[in-house]
């Protein structure tokens, strides 16, 4: 595996400004809730940093690595390119960051659309993409905040309830797998 200074050096070049400032505040956030719920520091603290960083990528590109890596979709997931970075990034993660923690891995492959099975860090991950302090604000933004260091579960709730809505409103499926 390489350095964390290493990986933050090509993370950076591979995102825009923005996006590599938002992995900088997923991150840190956590790093603050693995702390809170006595998750394992540096594996969220790496899937954090890294769980967009395909998001750069092409849909070809991001369908290859993909396949290359074995990582398999769930129904109707491949027809949304915006969902695609999730399972993109975990194999990135692997093949470019020399990332071989399943732990890890599996983070970023949920990140997105949360899965059925959700471990603990998985859930900080799904969490802290919502949250991280660079968000762009949305409507009950800062309750999910305040609930993600009480209740992480029904942080997650929440966060899912808005991505519900989100899909509704601009005609997308809704993923309850
Ligand atoms: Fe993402
Ligand atoms: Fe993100």
């Amino acid at each position: 595996m390489m350095t964390e200074q290493a990986m933050l050096a090509q993370l950076q070049n591979s995102l825009s400004p923005h996006r590599f400032t938002h992995s900088l505040g997923v991150m840190e956030t956590a790093v603050r809730l693995a702390k809170v719920y006595l998750a394992d520091v540096p594996r969220c603290r790496l899937a954090g940093m890294l769980h967009d960083c395909a998001k750069g990528l092409g849909q070809s590109d991001m369908l290859k690595l993909i396949e290359r890596q074995g990582i398999s979709l769930y129904r109707g997931e491949e027809s949304y390119p915006g969902l695609l970075h999730a399972p993109a990034g975990a194999a990135l993660a692997k093949e470019q960051y020399g990332v071989s923690d399943e732990e890890v891995l599996s983070a970023i492959r949920k990140h997105t659309l949360g899965a059925p099975q959700m471990s603990l860090i998985d859930d900080i991950i799904f969490v802290s993409d919502f949250i991280e302090p660079n968000r762009e604000p949305f409507e009950g933004l800062e309750e999910v905040r305040k609930a993600a260091f009480e209740d992480l579960n029904r942080a997650k709730v929440l966060c899912r309830a808005h991505t519900a809505r989100y899909c509704e409103q601009r005609g997308l499926p809704v993923f309850s797998f």
